[in-house]
């Protein structure tokens, strides 16, 4: 599957919120949009809710809405985000004692099923849940900001998921995306192709320079001249 960029709106101008949204609409700008949404609780900080995704789904012009939710007990919440234009829900593994309901839910609503790991939680915690995963989410940094540094272990990390979904594939014929998300740039998008990564999320990246869509291009073509290595 050809690599697909999410860049996140965490890192956008929230005064402009439905100018950015729409900046990301340009062909070859972004394949999703990323939404962050944090509880104060789950990790250490607050972004924004239903209503801002709201938001930013109708400006979305019919882009997927790819809604990370760092947040306790996401089961309660899942309908409301998919109502509110959710095309995708992630949720932590480390936020989900009854992950397997969790992700039924999910799917039951139509939306594409993720599972997000911090960096200190190991793949192998997937291995009894991956046939019911739809999108695996390796976090390169801690969860609750934008703009930290990559975890360099987590290569690593994709490499082992990429192992696994490919596996795991095989067995059952469905696809599952391997997702990264943090302190992702045009340093490193190329290596993490090459390791198994295929949606790349970015967000200062993306946002920092003042021309998200430039940026967006530049991180397409690091990422093009790169592929799956294999094992
Ligand atoms: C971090 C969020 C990320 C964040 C990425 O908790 O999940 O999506 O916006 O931001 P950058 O690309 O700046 O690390
Ligand atoms: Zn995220």
């Amino acid at each position: 599957m050809a690599p697909l960029l999410a860049p996140s709106l965490l890192a956008a101008d929230f005064g402009r919120l439905s100018d950015e949204t729409a900046l990301l609409r340009t062909p070859g700008a972004a394949d999703w949009l990323h939404c962050d949404v944090m509880d104060g609780r789950f990790v250490p900080n607050i972004s924004f809710g239903l209503p801002v995704v709201e938001a930013i789904s109708r400006s979305a012009g019919g882009l997927p809405l790819d809604v990370h939710l760092m947040i306790e007990e996401p089961g309660r919440y899942l309908d409301a985000f998919a109502r509110a234009g959710a095309t995708g829900l992630t949720v932590h593994y480390e936020a989900c004692p009854h992950l397997h309901r969790v992700l039924e839910q999910i799917r039951a609503l139509g939306c594409l099923s993720g599972v997000a790991l911090n960096p200190h939680t190991p793949v192998a915690v997937l291995a009894d849940i991956i046939a019911d995963v739809e999108l695996v989410l390796i976090m390169s940094v801690n969860p609750g900001f934008g703009g930290q540094n990559f975890i360099e272990h987590t290569y690593q990390k994709i490499a082992e998921a990429r192992a696994l979904i490919e596996r795991t594939s095989a067995r059952t014929g469905r696809p599952i995306r391997l997702q990264v998300d943090g302190g992702v740039g045009e340093g490193n998008i190329g290596r993490l192709v090459e390791a198994g990564a295929d949606v790349l999320v970015a967000g200062s990246s993306v946002f920092g320079g003042g021309d998200p869509v430039a940026a967006l291009r530049n991180l397409r073509r690091a990422a093009a001249e790169k592929q799956y290595q294999g094992q």
